[in-house]
């Protein structure tokens, strides 16, 4: 096939010249006259083609009159000017191709939906038939910026040193923190592949093999709950290095975000990128990965609620609990009683008693939490609170964890639907570090690794590992851009003794780490350097830099929420042939009570 160029490609200067063009019908009219004009469309973009029956002649103009929705054609034609017919949408606007001949190359049924960036067309639809979802401008521009991204990285890493080394995908389970999708082994029956949910002991393995400096772009697996930022396979920007501290890697890392928004979107981010301690951003933000892009920082008034007057305040203050408020500046009078309402339906749900309120106005306090706080205990909440006339309060009172939980959750419902304070185009970044090493989990009765149990904790907080897990705290750093987290990693331990130690708070016996981690520990002791690394999601990137609001959108063949692939149907059953040759039978859930189909 011979097409002289693409559908986005032919401007002013072409003029006069004969091309072929290959692509798909966007559009076909029929003006009279016996002119027809077809739309033809490739990835690169649109060319308008005429076929005017006295220069392609009869045959060729009958063709042109059978062409439907996104066929696909070769047109070879002459260019010409449009005159002052401009069409300043199209890049190709200034031409027209004058058809002379065209192939018919495939007819296609009728879409399920139109190829257009207006069409409403619900997503189930859209991923069931997602080449042709694929085939919309808008999908196109995610996928090649996705591309864009990708191609930045590794030259970023290429020209810092790094060297990208493939890690295996058939592996045994690593422990980041989800369940494990595993693959059955035909010839060890019984026994199972776990996929990576990261690379992570691989590049660490690595580093003791002394490949310094590797990085890879790593598809990963993890068995989790779905949201909006999450895929149940995802892709890291993965990332190693020996000899360094925390503020090296930081470095390379931010250098990394820095050089993709600049060489893909031309953004120049400013040079020093915020950080920020765990229990701060937690105090002050009520979430591990704060979005700083508007205000309504959380306050402490604990201390001046044990004595304020209101109970529902002093019941929790006095009690070991917190109070806790945020100040709405000037939000009093946009924010509505049934807003109001709203609120407290949602923090309800999310195990909160109450969200008690105050509206200053006409320098008058009202609301639930207003009515048995006197004059001068108002005046004290009005100087540490900053309250002025137009402000809105609210409280949360409770233990610390759930007051962090709730007022996190409302601020961001406040900063990004309810007062709208997050614009577009806002890039605010935030290294987050020193989050515990450790964090207790009541339903078990244990502690989990907060990141994953190969992170260093700081070395003057090592004595405290048996006796305040709790209050230890770990060489880990999130970055995170908006409120999502981006990237994450760590120091790593490269001590056979503290890695033992770490196991055992995680009350990971001897013999469970041996036989799932024996390999690492090994290897630690034969001279292992002190190292490093993180991982970005290269998906969560992407989906950041355009702005989308779901992974899914950046990504050519994605998962629904509930982890199926509506286009080829997996996961599906298989023959029974092939479970046997795997020496696997399936016993599905039933109703309780019910026999167990085998
Ligand atoms: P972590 O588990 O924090 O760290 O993952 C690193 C980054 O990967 C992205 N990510 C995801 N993206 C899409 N869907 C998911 N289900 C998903 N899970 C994680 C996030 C996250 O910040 N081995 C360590 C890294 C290290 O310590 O070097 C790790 O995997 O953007
Ligand atoms: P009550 O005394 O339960 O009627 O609550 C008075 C006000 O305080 C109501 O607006 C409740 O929504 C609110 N409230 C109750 N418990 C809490 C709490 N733990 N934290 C914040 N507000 C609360």
């Amino acid at each position: 096939m011979n097409r002289t160029h693409n559908c986005g490609e032919l401007r002013a200067s072409h003029v006069g010249a004969t091309i072929t063009l290959c692509g798909w019908v966007q559009n076909y009219r029929d003006h009279g006259e016996h002119l027809i004009f077809i739309d033809l469309r490739d990835r690169f973009g649109v060319t308008q083609v005429t076929f005017d029956p006295d220069i392609c002649g009869v045959d060729t103009h009958e063709t042109a009159d059978k062409l439907r929705h996104e066929w696909v054609v070769e047109v070879t034609g002459e260019v010409r000017s449009r005159g002052g017919m401009i069409n300043s949408k199209l890049a190709t606007g200034e031409i027209e191709i004058f058809a002379k001949s065209v192939v018919v190359l495939n007819k296609a049924e009728t879409p399920p939906f139109e190829i257009s960036e207006h069409a409403k067309v619900n997503e189930e639809l859209r991923l069931q038939y997602r080449y042709l979802d694929l085939r919309r401008p808008s999908v196109q521009k995610q996928i090649i910026t996705r591309h864009r991204v990708t191609k930045v990285v590794r030259d970023y890493f290429d020209e810092q040193g790094f060297l990208d080394i493939e890690t295996p995908i058939l592996t045994k389970s690593t422990p980041e923190g989800a369940r494990d999708y595993l693959v059955p082994s035909r010839v060890h029956p019984g026994s199972f592949y776990a996929l990576p949910q990261s690379p992570q002991i691989f590049k660490q393995l690595l580093m003791v093999a002394g490949y310094d400096r590797y990085m890879q772009i790593a598809k990963c697996f993890r068995d989790e709950d779905l949201r909006a930022d999450r895929q149940p396979e995802f892709t890291q920007i993965d990332v190693e290095m020996s000899f360094i501290t925390m503020p090296d890697i930081m470095a390379v890392a931010e250098g990394c975000v820095r050089r993709v928004w600049k060489d893909v979107l031309g953004v120049e981010l400013p040079t020093q990128i915020p950080h920020m301690d765990f229990a701060t951003a937690m105090k002050k933000y009520g979430s591990d990965k704060p979005d700083l892009r508007y205000g309504l920082e959380i306050l402490d008034v604990t201390e001046w609620a044990k004595t304020c007057g209101f109970v529902v305040f002093q019941g929790a203050a006095t009690t070991g609990g917190v109070v806790r408020l945020i100040n709405a500046k000037g939000a009093a009078e946009k924010i509505t009683r049934n807003d109001l309402d709203k609120l407290t339906d949602y923090v309800r749900k999310l195990g909160a008693k109450g969200l008690a309120w105050i509206k200053i106005q006409n320098g008058e306090w009202n609301g639930p939490a207003a009515k048995n706080i006197s004059a001068e205990v108002r005046a004290e909440l009005a100087v540490q609170a900053g309250v002025e006339d137009g402000d809105l309060l609210f409280f949360g009172a409770d233990k610390q964890k759930n007051v962090e939980t709730v007022l996190g959750a409302l601020r961001i419902k406040l900063g990004t639907e309810i007062l709208k304070l997050a614009k577009k185009g806002q890039w605010e970044f935030l290294w987050l570090h020193s989050a515990p090493m450790f964090e207790w989990d009541e339903e078990t009765s244990r502690y989990y690794s907060v990141h994953h149990p190969f992170t260093a904790p700081y070395a003057e907080e090592l004595d405290k590992m048996e006796s305040d897990p709790a209050n230890v705290r770990s060489q880990s750093y999130d970055l995170v851009l908006n409120g999502v987290e981006m990237g994450g990693g760590s120091i790593r331990i490269h001590s056979p003794e503290v890695q033992a130690r770490v196991f055992k708070a995680l009350g990971i016996g001897d013999e469970e780490a041996k036989a799932k981690f024996g390999f690492l520990l090994d290897a630690l002791k034969f001279g292992a350097p002190p190292h490093g690394g993180l991982a970005f999601g290269l998906d969560r990137m992407v989906m950041l830099l355009l702005e989308i609001d779901t992974i899914r959108d950046i990504i050519a063949f994605p998962k629904t929420s509930s982890a199926t692939d509506l286009m080829s149907d997996a996961p599906s059953p298989v023959a029974s042939a092939q479970l046997q040759e795997l020496s696997i039978r399936t016993v599905l859930p039933v109703a309780p009570g019910a026999n167990p189909t085998v």
